[in-house]
């Protein structure tokens, strides 16, 4: 049953995650007072567009706001933009803010997101050397693009990879250096990360594995960058994509359990039951084990789930976890999770630009990827979420059986 005597909840952190929490306890009718305090000074914004509609141009930055902040506001939330946390003190339950001002909660739900993890070689601090996480990141990028401008960037995972597409798609002649042997390799089984190699490839973008950065070279702008076996790239861009940092400081100092991320359970509380946390800086615990999941739809549905716990209302079950990505006339998207154990089966034709992967464990279906195949993946969401039987024998008769790891 709700506590009648919280009246103050507070969310720390303004992105889709923090946002959609504030938007669920409004919807709801929370009588208290709904605080959502954000460090950026933008309302609530999705990030995707940022590597793709936004960074070309197609879009404005207001077509990335989730709402207006008067929307907000009219729905009874009291938004704080360009206000950054610095402290909580869980045992007096109230937050300090780098303003020098303080605000005591009744509950306190930690949307702070994540980072982007920093390049520390010589010459990163030069002009002309960007990460992508923010609004400003991405106009800051695509205000630099002009046709055949040679623009590196570091980290061939989906940051690295959605922005060489968009990039190339302006003209510029873009290289991509990845450390390791493949591509996407945190997320993607190795013949997903081969699939979008061979795609970058053929439409003319430079894609380098294996390959280490010793430096960058320029004088107050980047010219050009220096791998560890000497060769020189020139670049008059650089753009880092080399994963991200959660933003667990505030909980950690705080005494609260941190490991890769804020830990909280299945109804995104923390070890203090009057905090909650979501989005990409929560690693909840799902399945038996845990898991910090950096996607845009985890950071709503934690949102929505987290704000209903404060509430003290049932959360319900987790969906499937589910990414996708655009590039060039690709869209790919993945439900479940493949494992280690997992088999791989391909339907579909690659030449003609669309296929499904499904990963079996047993006679279980736990994900499926698929390129420009929305009916196979709506099928499959059914079968992954136990909706509907999965015909596997009838898969292993029809689909080629890849070489997975
Ligand atoms: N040089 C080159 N590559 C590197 C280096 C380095 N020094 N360090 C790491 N990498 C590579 C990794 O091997 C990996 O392939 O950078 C890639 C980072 O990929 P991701 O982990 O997918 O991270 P990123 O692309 O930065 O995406 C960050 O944005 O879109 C979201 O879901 C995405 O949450 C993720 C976030």
């Amino acid at each position: 049953m709700m506590r009648l005597n919280a009246n103050r909840f507070v969310i720390v952190g303004a992105g889709q995650s923090g946002g959609w929490a504030a938007k669920t306890l409004c919807d709801k009718n929370f009588s208290g007072e709904v605080m959502l305090i954000g460090a950026e000074e933008h309302p609530p914004y999705e990030r995707p567009p940022l590597s793709k509609g936004l960074l070309v141009g197609r879009i404005q930055p207001s077509a990335c706001h989730l709402w207006k902040e008067e929307q907000l506001r009219d729905a009874g939330v009291n938004v704080q933009t360009g206000r950054n946390v610095v402290a909580i003190d869980p045992t007096n339950k109230c937050i300090s803010l780098a303003d020098g001002g303080s605000v005591s909660y009744d509950r306190l739900l930690l949307a702070t997101g994540a980072r982007p993890r920093r390049l520390d070689i010589p010459g990163s601090d030069l002009d002309g050397v960007h990460y992508l996480r923010t609004i400003e990141d991405s106009l800051n990028i695509q205000r630099s693009v002009e046709k055949d401008l040679p623009v590196v960037i570091v980290g061939g995972g989906w940051i690295g990879l959605e922005v060489a597409a968009s990039l190339h798609s302006q003209g510029a002649v873009v290289t991509v250096l990845e450390t390791s042997d493949r591509l996407c390799g945190r997320s993607l089984p190795r013949p997903l990360g081969d699939y979008f190699f061979d795609q970058h490839i053929k439409r003319g973008v430079n894609v380098r594995l294996n390959t280490r950065i010793q430096r960058f070279d320029g004088a107050e702008r980047v010219e050009g960058v220096v791998l560890a076996d000497g060769t020189k790239i020139r670049a008059s861009l650089v753009i880092v994509g080399i994963g991200v940092v959660p933003n667990s400081e505030l909980a950690s100092d705080a005494g609260l359990a941190v490991d890769n991320g804020i830990l909280v359970d299945g109804r995104c509380a923390t070890s203090d039951p009057d905090i909650f946390a979501c989005g990409d800086v929560a690693n909840q615990l799902f399945e038996g084990g845990r898991l910090r999941f950096e996607s845009w739809k985890n950071a709503q549905d934690q949102g929505i789930q987290a704000a209903k716990a404060m509430l003290d209302e049932e959360v319900g079950s987790r969906d499937s976890p589910w990414f996708w990505s655009d590039q060039y006339d690709i869209n790919f998207q993945m439900l479940g999770i493949p494992t280690l154990l997992s088999r791989v089966y391909r339907k579909g034709d690659v030449s003609q630009g669309s296929f499904a992967d499904y990963f079996v464990e047993g006679d279980r279906l736990v994900a499926v990827a698929a390129v420009n195949c929305p009916r196979e993946l709506r099928e499959a969401k059914r079968a992954i979420q136990g909706l509907r039987q999965f015909d596997v024998e009838g898969l292993r008769g029809s689909a080629i059986c890849l070489e997975s790891h």
